[in-house]
């Protein structure tokens, strides 16, 4: 458990700063960075596109975890590789050709992920993880932050039993704060994805209050 990765999503940061508030994570501890890239159609909420994330880039030095809420996804794939997303996710419910979207992921570079909604079971990806690199679990329904958390701790054990000895990470995404690490870290999750329970309370003035939520997500499993 001593190397569970916290992935701090800037859809809780300020959307006016956000090369400051990457930094201001990255200095307070944060292992990855989780970008929500949302369309307005596979999900009820719009944030931002390639540009964005492309000018995201130089001030990510850790991990670029880009986590995408769209539909269709193929055709923005090769725009992700160019922004430079190290991970690139997306959603099983999204299309119908999931193995040609982790293939052309691969293809362009990147770690390829697959995100299931609450709603999807984890045998939904069996045929799907040798072509993997991340399943990640919404503990969600995906659109907006500081939702309540759904429990998928059974989902998260069926899959890291599935998994195996393959080298794929299972990532939880949506309502992941330090009442509800313990139970997903518990099943076996690599990556907690955590946007309100890192940023609440502070701000590029006052980083080190990031500091001391990821430090409390940590503890609560530890
Ligand atoms: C939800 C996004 C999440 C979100 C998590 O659609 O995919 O990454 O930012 O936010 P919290 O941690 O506030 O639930
Ligand atoms: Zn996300």
């Amino acid at each position: 458990m001593g190397d569970v990765k916290i992935a701090p999503s800037i859809l809780s940061a300020d959307f006016a700063n956000f090369g400051a508030e990457i930094r201001a994570i990255e200095d307070q501890g944060a292992d990855w960075v989780h970008v929500d890239v949302m369309d307005g159609h596979f999900v009820p909420n719009l944030t931002f596109g390639p540009p964005a994330v492309k000018a995201f880039r130089p001030h990510v030095k850790t991990v670029m975890d880009v986590h995408l809420m769209i539909s269709p996804v193929d055709t923005y794939i090769d725009a992700y590789a160019e922004a430079g997303a190290d991970v690139l996710t997306a959603h099983l419910e999204a299309g119908p050709h999931p193995h040609r979207t982790l293939q052309a992921i691969r293809g362009a570079g990147m770690k390829a992920g697959i995100a299931l909604n609450p709603g999807t079971p984890a045998e939904s990806v069996e045929h799907l993880l040798d072509m993997a690199d991340l399943v990640c679990v919404m503990t969600v329904n995906p659109g907006f932050g500081g939702q309540t958390f759904l429990d998928m701790t059974a989902k998260v054990a069926k899959l890291r039993e599935m998994i195996g000895d393959r080298e794929v990470l299972i990532e939880i995404d949506g309502g992941v704060d330090p009442r509800t690490a313990p139970l997903v870290v518990g099943a076996g999750a690599d990556v907690l994805v955590a946007g309100s329970a890192v940023f609440k309370g502070g701000s590029v003035d006052t980083p080190e209050v990031y500091g001391e939520n990821m430090r409390a997500i940590r503890a609560s499993y530890a």
